[in-house]
């Protein structure tokens, strides 16, 4: 079989326990199987050096960082990801699913942080030439079924960021759909209600033109 060569950088986003993780793993094994290479990636991470800031930004006492430091360092790791992982797999190809990117920054530290999203977009523009996925899969979900699937998995050990309380996950869940209907060319909102099993073909079908 010839290799498709379509190389498409696709992103994940969405609040704590949404399944990005989880649907990621399984869309990944579909487009395979459709006779992609696909690169499995996330955020902050998915390079040396961005997870060796992905533990700072993650462990430690919640006021560890302050917004703004915050954002610069999640731009530092995503500028080193764009670089060493993102774009060589692009290069040759492949097709990029990334847990998490931009988006996030932009909702958390931008949006329910305070810093506001042009500040963080000025980060991006410094550390990744404003670089952005071909498409991003915002997964929704109500706050109250987020929190159960957050709680199943992670009982009470959330990350520093995790662990922030609800009206700061709101604020979270406010500004990712802000984002969405900001630039509908590039976004689809995906319900992420129901069994894994029944989101998976819902996020594929938003893929189906690029496939
Ligand atoms: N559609 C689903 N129905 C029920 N449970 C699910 C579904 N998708 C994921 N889960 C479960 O909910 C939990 C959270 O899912 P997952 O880790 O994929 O979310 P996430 O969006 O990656 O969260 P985080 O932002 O915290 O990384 C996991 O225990 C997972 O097995
Ligand atoms: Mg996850």
């Amino acid at each position: 079989m010839t290799e498709l060569v379509l190389a498409r950088f696709i992103t994940l986003e969405g609040g704590e326990g949404a399944g990005k993780s989880t649907q990621l793993r399984r869309l990944a094994d579909l487009i395979r199987a459709r006779g992609h290479e696909v690169v499995e990636t996330r955020e902050p991470g998915g390079s040396k050096g961005a997870e060796a800031i992905r533990a700072l930004l993650l462990q430690g006492d919640e006021d560890r960082w302050n917004s703004g430091a915050e954002a610069l360092l999640f731009a530092a790791a995503r500028a080193d990801h764009v670089v060493k992982t993102i774009k060589p797999a692009l290069g040759r190809g492949a097709w990029v699913l990334c847990d998490r990117f931009l988006d996030s920054s932009l909702a958390y530290q931008g949006g329910a942080g305070g810093l506001g999203v042009e500040k963080v977009r000025a980060l991006h523009d410094v550390g990744s030439g404003g670089f952005l996925p071909d498409r991003t899969l915002l997964l929704h979900l109500g706050p109250q079924e987020a929190a159960q699937r957050a709680m199943q998995r992670d009982g009470d050990s959330a990350d520093r960021i995790g662990a922030r309380d609800a009206s700061y996950h709101q604020a979270v869940a406010s500004a990712f759909a802000d984002l969405a209907s900001g630039e509908p060319e590039r976004f689809r909102t995906i319900d992420a209600s129901g069994s894994a099993e029944e989101v998976t073909p819902r996020l594929l079908a938003a893929l189906e033109d690029l496939l």
